[in-house]
């Protein structure tokens, strides 16, 4: 038998999404023949400075942005391949996709906008999600009176609302102080983990990073593999 070192070591064994070859440039290349899996119950970290593409990248990865070369596999099926109205069911159906900048609904209640995805995924708000990411109190708030934490915790909970099988997460503590941040990445961990789903973070900070299964850093137009 013919052994697979580098399969054999990783404890992930299950592929979910296999980009191959990716290469990216806007004004100017971000990043060359890039390959990375992101396997059942893995969670997986990006990090790099700003600048470097990691955002590029997640849009890539998540059915946002057709790469101009290479191929993002979801099972057997070469995403930017299918037709564009299979590529919008699966982004409703498996992607809770955090951005960034989070896109709430401004001059609505956090209840609103959280019913907004519990009405797109036919899904009920789930209170316990709300109670641990900790805003509960907050449902009949204005987002627009909420702090940045707050209203980042409620980007999350709008994702975690619609129980993704993916998650795709741009920098999603970035507003929150330490603490919170840890505590809001173990409430994720725990999320993805128990459905048997895949998280791919991108983020600056070392410390979110160390959180999760296996770090990328992103530097140089290349993906490398940090030690763990
Ligand atoms: N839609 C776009 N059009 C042109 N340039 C872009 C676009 N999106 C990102 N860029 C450029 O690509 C580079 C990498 O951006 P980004 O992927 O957001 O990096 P990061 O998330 O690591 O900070 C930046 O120089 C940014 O200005
Ligand atoms: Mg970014």
């Amino acid at each position: 038998m013919i052994k697979n070192n580098l399969s054999n070591t990783s404890t992930f064994k299950n592929p979910l999404i296999q980009a191959k070859n990716l290469s990216h440039s806007f004004d100017y290349p971000l990043f060359e023949d890039i390959n990375l899996t992101l396997h059942e119950r893995e969670v997986i970290s990006i990090l790099g400075v700003s600048g470097s593409g990691k955002s590029t990248l997640l849009h890539i990865l998540s059915s946002l942005l057709k790469p101009k070369k290479g191929e993002v596999y979801y099972g057997s099926k070469s995403l930017y391949n299918l037709p564009q109205k299979y590529q919008t069911k699966v982004r409703r159906e498996y992607l809770g996709i955090i951005f960034q900048s989070h896109y709430l609904f401004k001059g609505f209640s956090v209840k609103e906008n959280l019913e907004i995805s519990s009405l797109i995924s036919k899904r009920e708000i789930d209170s316990e999600i709300l109670k641990k990411l900790g805003i509960e109190k907050t449902l009949l708030q204005n987002i627009s009176d909420l702090s940045g934490g707050q209203q980042q915790r409620v980007s999350i909970a709008r994702v975690l609302t619609k129980k993704p099988k993916i998650i795709f997460a741009d920098e999603p503590t970035g507003n929150l102080d330490a603490q919170t941040a840890k505590e809001v990445m173990s409430e994720m961990i725990e999320y993805i983990k128990s459905i048997n789903g895949t998280m791919l973070i991108v983020t600056h900070d070392e410390n979110i990073a160390s959180m999760s299964d296996t770090i990328y850093r992103l530097k140089d137009q290349t993906l490398f593999h940090e030690p763990s």
